[in-house]
Protein backbone atom coordinates (compact mmCIF):
# COMPACT_ATOMS: atom_id res chain seq x y z
CA UNK A 1 0.00 0.00 0.00
CA UNK A 2 1.08 3.41 -0.60
CA UNK A 3 0.70 5.17 2.34
CA UNK A 4 1.82 8.96 0.61
CA UNK A 5 0.37 8.49 -2.42
CA UNK A 6 -2.61 10.78 -1.21
CA UNK A 7 -5.02 7.77 -2.50
CA UNK A 8 -6.88 6.68 0.40
CA UNK A 9 -6.01 2.99 1.77
CA UNK A 10 -9.14 1.45 1.83
CA UNK A 11 -9.61 2.78 -2.41
CA UNK A 12 -6.20 1.10 -2.51
CA UNK A 13 -7.03 -2.50 -1.12
CA UNK A 14 -10.45 -1.88 -2.99
CA UNK A 15 -8.57 -1.46 -6.49
CA UNK A 16 -5.93 -4.52 -5.51
CA UNK A 17 -8.89 -6.56 -5.06
CA UNK A 18 -10.76 -5.85 -7.83
CA UNK A 19 -6.92 -6.94 -9.70
CA UNK A 20 -6.95 -9.99 -8.08
CA UNK A 21 -10.83 -10.63 -8.94
CA UNK A 22 -10.05 -10.12 -12.41
CA UNK A 23 -6.59 -12.30 -12.62
CA UNK A 24 -8.90 -15.34 -11.63
CA UNK A 25 -6.79 -15.15 -7.80
CA UNK A 26 -10.75 -14.85 -6.00
CA UNK A 27 -13.14 -16.76 -8.60
CA UNK A 28 -16.89 -16.15 -8.50
CA UNK A 29 -18.31 -18.37 -5.24
CA UNK A 30 -15.15 -18.33 -3.35
CA UNK A 31 -14.51 -17.09 0.24
CA UNK A 32 -12.13 -13.82 0.98
CA UNK A 33 -9.77 -14.08 3.50
CA UNK A 34 -11.30 -13.27 6.53
CA UNK A 35 -11.02 -9.51 7.77
CA UNK A 36 -8.18 -10.13 9.94
CA UNK A 37 -6.35 -12.09 7.53
CA UNK A 38 -6.47 -9.63 4.98
CA UNK A 39 -5.71 -6.43 7.55
CA UNK A 40 -2.46 -8.57 8.13
CA UNK A 41 -1.23 -9.33 4.66
CA UNK A 42 -1.98 -5.67 3.56
CA UNK A 43 -0.72 -4.17 6.74
CA UNK A 44 -3.35 -2.07 7.85
CA UNK A 45 -5.84 -2.13 10.24
CA UNK A 46 -9.42 -4.22 10.06
CA UNK A 47 -11.24 -1.23 9.91
CA UNK A 48 -10.22 -0.21 6.80
CA UNK A 49 -9.82 -3.38 5.28
CA UNK A 50 -13.64 -3.85 6.11
CA UNK A 51 -14.66 -0.41 4.69
CA UNK A 52 -13.36 -1.85 1.27
CA UNK A 53 -14.62 -4.60 1.35
CA UNK A 54 -18.33 -2.96 1.83
CA UNK A 55 -17.27 -0.83 -0.78
CA UNK A 56 -17.39 -3.95 -3.36
CA UNK A 57 -20.26 -5.37 -1.39
CA UNK A 58 -22.02 -1.81 -2.16
CA UNK A 59 -21.12 -2.39 -6.17
CA UNK A 60 -22.19 -5.87 -5.93
CA UNK A 61 -18.53 -7.15 -7.07
CA UNK A 62 -19.07 -9.06 -3.48
CA UNK A 63 -21.20 -10.24 -1.58
CA UNK A 64 -21.73 -11.53 2.88
CA UNK A 65 -23.01 -14.29 4.55
CA UNK A 66 -23.66 -14.01 7.95
CA UNK A 67 -21.47 -16.45 9.84
CA UNK A 68 -19.92 -17.46 6.76
CA UNK A 69 -17.82 -14.67 5.43
CA UNK A 70 -17.63 -12.76 2.28
CA UNK A 71 -17.73 -13.57 -1.26
CA UNK A 72 -16.81 -13.25 -4.72
CA UNK A 73 -19.59 -12.22 -6.56
CA UNK A 74 -20.43 -13.87 -10.27
CA UNK A 75 -22.33 -10.52 -11.54
CA UNK A 76 -19.27 -8.63 -11.30
CA UNK A 77 -18.33 -7.78 -14.59
CA UNK A 78 -21.29 -7.49 -16.27
CA UNK A 79 -23.56 -4.25 -16.88
CA UNK A 80 -25.14 -4.30 -13.29
CA UNK A 81 -29.17 -3.25 -13.91
CA UNK A 82 -29.64 -3.51 -10.05
CA UNK A 83 -28.12 -0.27 -9.34
CA UNK A 84 -27.57 3.01 -10.85
CA UNK A 85 -24.30 3.80 -11.80
CA UNK A 86 -22.10 6.42 -13.33
CA UNK A 87 -19.90 4.98 -16.22
CA UNK A 88 -17.24 6.07 -14.29
CA UNK A 89 -18.05 4.14 -11.74
CA UNK A 90 -18.53 0.93 -14.08
CA UNK A 91 -15.56 0.80 -15.12
CA UNK A 92 -13.88 1.24 -11.67
CA UNK A 93 -15.58 -1.56 -11.20
CA UNK A 94 -14.20 -3.31 -13.85
CA UNK A 95 -10.89 -1.84 -12.50
CA UNK A 96 -10.65 -0.25 -16.20
CA UNK A 97 -9.55 2.74 -16.38
CA UNK A 98 -12.23 5.71 -17.57
CA UNK A 99 -11.77 8.74 -19.81
CA UNK A 100 -14.16 10.46 -22.25
CA UNK A 101 -13.57 13.15 -25.42
CA UNK A 102 -16.10 15.51 -25.33
CA UNK A 103 -17.90 16.13 -28.87
CA UNK A 104 -19.86 19.21 -27.73
CA UNK A 105 -21.36 20.60 -24.80
CA UNK A 106 -24.36 23.10 -24.80
CA UNK A 107 -27.12 24.78 -23.46
CA UNK A 108 -30.16 24.30 -26.11
CA UNK A 109 -33.74 23.92 -26.06
CA UNK A 110 -33.65 20.31 -26.85
CA UNK A 111 -35.71 18.28 -29.35
CA UNK A 112 -39.92 17.49 -28.35
CA UNK A 113 -38.54 13.83 -27.10
CA UNK A 114 -35.92 15.35 -24.71
CA UNK A 115 -38.65 18.12 -24.13
CA UNK A 116 -41.60 15.28 -23.23
CA UNK A 117 -39.43 13.40 -21.15
CA UNK A 118 -37.83 15.49 -18.85
CA UNK A 119 -41.72 16.94 -18.41
CA UNK A 120 -40.06 20.91 -19.14
CA UNK A 121 -42.50 23.66 -19.01
CA UNK A 122 -42.17 26.27 -22.01
CA UNK A 123 -38.85 28.25 -20.76
CA UNK A 124 -37.03 25.13 -19.36
CA UNK A 125 -33.47 24.55 -21.31
CA UNK A 126 -31.23 21.84 -21.13
CA UNK A 127 -27.42 21.40 -21.06
CA UNK A 128 -26.74 18.85 -23.83
CA UNK A 129 -23.19 17.02 -23.42
CA UNK A 130 -22.18 14.38 -26.54
CA UNK A 131 -19.14 12.62 -25.29
CA UNK A 132 -17.08 9.25 -26.27
CA UNK A 133 -16.35 6.97 -23.83
CA UNK A 134 -13.18 5.07 -23.37
CA UNK A 135 -12.00 1.82 -21.14
CA UNK A 136 -8.57 2.17 -20.83
CA UNK A 137 -8.51 4.52 -24.17
CA UNK A 138 -10.05 1.77 -25.96
CA UNK A 139 -13.45 3.37 -26.94
CA UNK A 140 -17.03 2.16 -25.40
CA UNK A 141 -19.60 3.88 -26.57
CA UNK A 142 -21.40 7.46 -27.74
CA UNK A 143 -23.12 9.04 -24.72
CA UNK A 144 -25.07 12.17 -25.49
CA UNK A 145 -27.01 13.39 -22.12
CA UNK A 146 -29.35 15.99 -21.37
CA UNK A 147 -29.79 17.69 -18.23
CA UNK A 148 -31.74 19.90 -17.26
CA UNK A 149 -30.65 23.33 -16.72
CA UNK A 150 -32.51 24.51 -13.63
CA UNK A 151 -30.93 22.26 -11.42
CA UNK A 152 -27.06 22.90 -12.03
CA UNK A 153 -27.37 26.58 -13.29
CA UNK A 154 -23.81 27.36 -13.62
CA UNK A 155 -22.52 23.43 -14.73
CA UNK A 156 -20.64 24.97 -17.94
CA UNK A 157 -18.38 27.14 -15.45
CA UNK A 158 -17.80 24.57 -12.73
CA UNK A 159 -18.00 20.90 -14.70
CA UNK A 160 -14.74 19.71 -16.09
CA UNK A 161 -17.37 17.63 -19.36
CA UNK A 162 -13.99 15.13 -19.34
CA UNK A 163 -14.64 14.14 -16.16
CA UNK A 164 -17.64 12.57 -14.26
CA UNK A 165 -20.83 13.58 -14.05
CA UNK A 166 -22.66 11.84 -11.38
CA UNK A 167 -19.45 12.73 -8.95
CA UNK A 168 -20.03 16.41 -10.09
CA UNK A 169 -24.15 16.76 -9.38
CA UNK A 170 -23.25 14.92 -6.38
CA UNK A 171 -20.64 16.69 -4.94
CA UNK A 172 -21.37 20.04 -6.42
CA UNK A 173 -25.35 20.31 -6.36
CA UNK A 174 -25.96 17.05 -4.03
CA UNK A 175 -28.21 15.60 -7.06
CA UNK A 176 -28.33 11.75 -7.05
CA UNK A 177 -30.20 9.65 -9.69
CA UNK A 178 -32.11 8.10 -7.58
CA UNK A 179 -33.88 5.14 -10.11
CA UNK A 180 -33.83 5.28 -13.71
CA UNK A 181 -35.66 3.95 -16.45
CA UNK A 182 -33.64 2.36 -19.07
CA UNK A 183 -34.39 0.93 -22.62
CA UNK A 184 -32.41 -1.23 -24.48
CA UNK A 185 -32.66 -2.02 -28.04
CA UNK A 186 -30.02 -3.06 -30.70
CA UNK A 187 -29.02 -1.49 -33.79
CA UNK A 188 -26.34 -1.04 -36.46
CA UNK A 189 -23.58 1.99 -36.43
CA UNK A 190 -24.05 4.25 -38.69
CA UNK A 191 -20.96 5.44 -40.43
CA UNK A 192 -20.67 8.71 -38.27
CA UNK A 193 -20.26 6.96 -35.00
CA UNK A 194 -18.36 3.51 -36.51
CA UNK A 195 -15.88 6.09 -36.90
CA UNK A 196 -16.18 7.45 -33.52
CA UNK A 197 -16.54 4.00 -31.97
CA UNK A 198 -13.55 2.31 -34.02
CA UNK A 199 -15.52 -0.75 -35.24
CA UNK A 200 -17.18 -1.14 -39.51
CA UNK A 201 -20.11 0.84 -40.07
CA UNK A 202 -22.99 -1.56 -39.84
CA UNK A 203 -21.37 -3.34 -36.75
CA UNK A 204 -23.82 -4.16 -34.18
CA UNK A 205 -24.88 -1.71 -31.32
CA UNK A 206 -26.88 -1.33 -28.17
CA UNK A 207 -28.77 1.40 -27.87
CA UNK A 208 -29.74 3.25 -24.62
CA UNK A 209 -32.13 5.62 -23.52
CA UNK A 210 -32.20 6.37 -20.24
CA UNK A 211 -34.50 9.02 -17.98
CA UNK A 212 -32.54 9.86 -14.67
CA UNK A 213 -34.97 10.64 -11.50
CA UNK A 214 -34.36 12.80 -8.43
CA UNK A 215 -35.34 12.02 -4.91
CA UNK A 216 -38.66 13.47 -5.29
CA UNK A 217 -39.09 11.48 -8.53
CA UNK A 218 -38.56 14.40 -11.45
CA UNK A 219 -36.87 13.63 -14.05
CA UNK A 220 -33.76 15.60 -14.34
CA UNK A 221 -31.48 13.63 -17.21
CA UNK A 222 -32.39 11.80 -20.57
CA UNK A 223 -29.36 10.53 -22.24
CA UNK A 224 -29.29 8.26 -25.42
CA UNK A 225 -26.30 6.14 -25.72
CA UNK A 226 -24.70 3.71 -27.97
CA UNK A 227 -22.35 1.01 -27.16
CA UNK A 228 -20.17 -1.03 -28.80
CA UNK A 229 -22.01 -4.57 -28.79
CA UNK A 230 -18.85 -6.47 -29.13
CA UNK A 231 -17.43 -4.72 -25.89
CA UNK A 232 -20.90 -5.30 -23.76
CA UNK A 233 -22.79 -8.26 -22.43
CA UNK A 234 -26.43 -7.23 -20.12
CA UNK A 235 -26.92 -9.65 -17.52
CA UNK A 236 -30.44 -9.23 -15.06
CA UNK A 237 -30.97 -10.72 -12.35
CA UNK A 238 -35.11 -11.38 -11.65
CA UNK A 239 -36.66 -12.30 -8.57
CA UNK A 240 -39.94 -14.14 -8.32
CA UNK A 241 -42.80 -11.86 -6.94
CA UNK A 242 -44.58 -13.26 -4.15
CA UNK A 243 -47.59 -11.14 -4.91
CA UNK A 244 -48.93 -10.04 -8.05
CA UNK A 245 -49.67 -6.89 -9.73
CA UNK A 246 -53.17 -7.22 -7.32
CA UNK A 247 -51.47 -7.99 -4.27
CA UNK A 248 -52.69 -11.83 -3.87
CA UNK A 249 -50.04 -13.96 -2.81
CA UNK A 250 -48.76 -15.85 -5.36
CA UNK A 251 -48.53 -19.64 -4.86
CA UNK A 252 -45.71 -21.93 -5.39
C1 LIG B 1 -23.94 6.24 -17.41
C2 LIG B 1 -25.33 6.60 -17.83
C3 LIG B 1 -25.48 8.01 -18.32
C4 LIG B 1 -24.78 9.01 -17.43
C5 LIG B 1 -23.35 8.60 -17.23
C6 LIG B 1 -22.61 9.51 -16.27
O1 LIG B 1 -23.17 5.88 -18.49
N1 LIG B 1 -25.85 5.67 -18.84
O2 LIG B 1 -26.85 8.28 -18.29
O3 LIG B 1 -24.84 10.31 -17.99
O4 LIG B 1 -23.31 7.30 -16.69
O5 LIG B 1 -21.31 9.03 -16.17
P1 LIG B 1 -20.13 9.81 -15.54
O6 LIG B 1 -20.52 10.18 -14.16
O7 LIG B 1 -18.97 8.89 -15.61
O8 LIG B 1 -19.92 11.05 -16.37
Amino acid sequence: MERKSGVPLYYQIQQRLIGQIRSGEFRPGEPLPSLQELAARLGVSQMTARQAVRALCDQGLMYSRQGKGTFVSAFKHERNFRQVLSFTEEMRMRGSLPSSRVLSFRVEAGSREVRTALEMAPSQKVFRLRRIRYSDGRPMGIECSCLLQDICPDLMETFDPSTSLYRHLAEHYGIQMEFTDEVVEVGKASAADAALLKVAAGSPVFLFTRTGYGENGKPLEYVKSIYRGDRYKIVQRLTRAKHDVLGAPLKA
